[in-house]
């Protein structure tokens, strides 16, 4: 299994482009189900996740074919040929359990793997399953799946999440464009995702009002017809790479990256002494010699300060002068990153939902490894900036969801290299 070396080099400087958003992109590739004409997305990720979802969506009828070196994917779901998402990859990619709503809502039965719970937490579906159950289908769970089934179609209701859910509004959102009549979804999600998946049904023929607030309308219609949509950049990619100089010093500009959807951590980041502006082409971040100031953050569900980046941010935190305090609201077991920045020289204290992290002067580099994707990053960043070599193990966790990561911060300067079979 791969590892990658990072080695603390210094200041960083240059610029790195910002890919196309694996979360988006994984439920637009899954409203290709809702439709028999042709899909196109463009700015597609080459990652992991994006290849396992394919496989999926082929193991249900979809024709995936990736031109343009991968950036541009046509799905063509001309003929629902099973409508079961099988075990073996709903486990390795809960996102697959996003095929349930469009399955359910063209087809009117879906034989969904539940996914299991992961690294960060229990990770429920209950509120997919409730959404479902308003549109008018009937949930069975047997031998591990969800069996919905709706014969007569699905109908609009009105649902009201108890929280807000990012995949459970999108399965909603999806299920609800071919539900007869009007559905309204209350405490939706509102993170770009969710928007940028309302923007790419409604340029399929979906009726949606709403997104981007707490409450999205859904004017069902009887068929969806292909389209072609470019996938938003990834905001958790562009938050992640904008933490890099403010832990390593230096200026680096983020190109295609949109400050809006980083608002809550250029905040904070700004509060910490770094300087974050907007430029023609995307975002940059400049840290002057002077260290940087602790500041506490909360997570929170979108226009908050997002859970993907709490383990970056917290890497920063590991140098900065004072304590800060890092509450996780959004998953139960999401600091698996902290014991492994102790590892470093990290001086950090987990109690439940909060980490308290006393700045120190220097990391020092270490073996590490963490069981998932943000974590796995946050090392790298926190390598960045320490004393010695980081060697980061487990790189798969990466490769899921960062494209080409060592390329893109060796050309700022970064000394980090990938170790095959390490
Ligand atoms: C999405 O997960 C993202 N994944 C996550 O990114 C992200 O961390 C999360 O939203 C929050 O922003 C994708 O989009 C593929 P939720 P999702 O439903 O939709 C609980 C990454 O690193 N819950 O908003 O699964 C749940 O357990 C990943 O890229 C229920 O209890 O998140 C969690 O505590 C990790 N019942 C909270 O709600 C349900 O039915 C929010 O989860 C659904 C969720």
């Amino acid at each position: 299994m791969d590892s990658i070396l990072v080695k603390g080099n210094g200041a960083l400087s240059g610029r790195i482009p910002i890919s196309g958003a694996k979360n988006t992109c994984l439920k637009l590739m899954g409203a290709a189900l809702l439709t028999d004409e042709p899909l196109t997305l463009t700015n597609v990720p080459r990652l992991t996740d994006i290849d396992t979802l394919a496989t999926l969506l082929q193991s249900l009828g979809t024709e995936v074919a990736r031109l343009q070196d991968g950036r541009v994917m046509i799905l063509s779901a001309r003929q629902i040929t099973d409508r079961r998402a099988d075990y073996e990859i709903v486990r390795k990619l809960r996102a697959s359990f996003n095929v349930l709503g469009p399955l359910l809502a063209r087809e009117g039965e879906a034989i969904v793997s539940l996914p299991g719970g992961c690294a960060i937490g229990a990770r429920k579906v209950d509120l997919h399953m409730m959404a479902m159950e308003k549109l008018g289908a009937t949930i069975e769970l047997r031998d591990g799946y969800v069996h919905a089934t709706a014969p007569q179609g699905l109908r609009g209701t009105v649902i009201e999440f108890p929280f807000v859910s990012v995949g459970a509004t999108e399965n909603a959102l999806t299920a609800a464009t071919l539900a007869r009549g009007t559905t309204v979804i209350r405490n939706a999600a509102r993170e770009p995702d969710t928007v940028d998946l309302a923007r790419c049904l409604s340029a399929m023929g979906a009726r949606i009002e709403g997104a981007g607030t707490s409450e999205i309308t859904v004017e069902g219609v009887d068929r969806l017809h292909g389209a072609t949509h470019r996938v938003i950049p990834d905001r958790i990619e562009l938050g992640t790479f904008m933490i890099a100089p403010a832990i390593a010093g230096g200026e680096v500009e983020l190109v295609g990256g949109r400050l809006d959807m980083v608002s809550a951590l250029a905040a904070k980041m700004e509060e910490a002494g770094v300087e974050v502006s907007e430029t023609p082409g995307g975002v940059k971040v400049r840290r002057n010699g002077n260290g940087v100031r602790a500041v506490d953050v909360t997570t929170a569900p979108f226009p908050g300060f997002a859970t993907d980046l709490q383990a970056q941010f917290m890497a920063l935190m590991c140098t900065a002068q004072g304590m800060s305090r890092l509450e996780e609201t959004i998953f139960e077991n999401r600091f698996m990153h902290a014991p492994e920045l102790i590892r470093m020289g990290a001086d950090i204290d987990v109690h439940g939902g909060v980490a308290t992290v006393k700045g120190v002067p220097k990391l020092r580099g270490a073996p590490v490894m963490a069981t998932d994707l943000r974590a796995s990053v946050s090392l790298i960043l926190a390598g960045l900036a320490a004393e010695g070599e980081t060697l980061v193990s487990r790189v798969y966790h990466l490769d899921r969801g960062y494209e080409r990561i060592e390329e893109k911060l060796s050309a700022v300067g970064a000394l980090i290299e990938r170790v095959r079979g390490g």
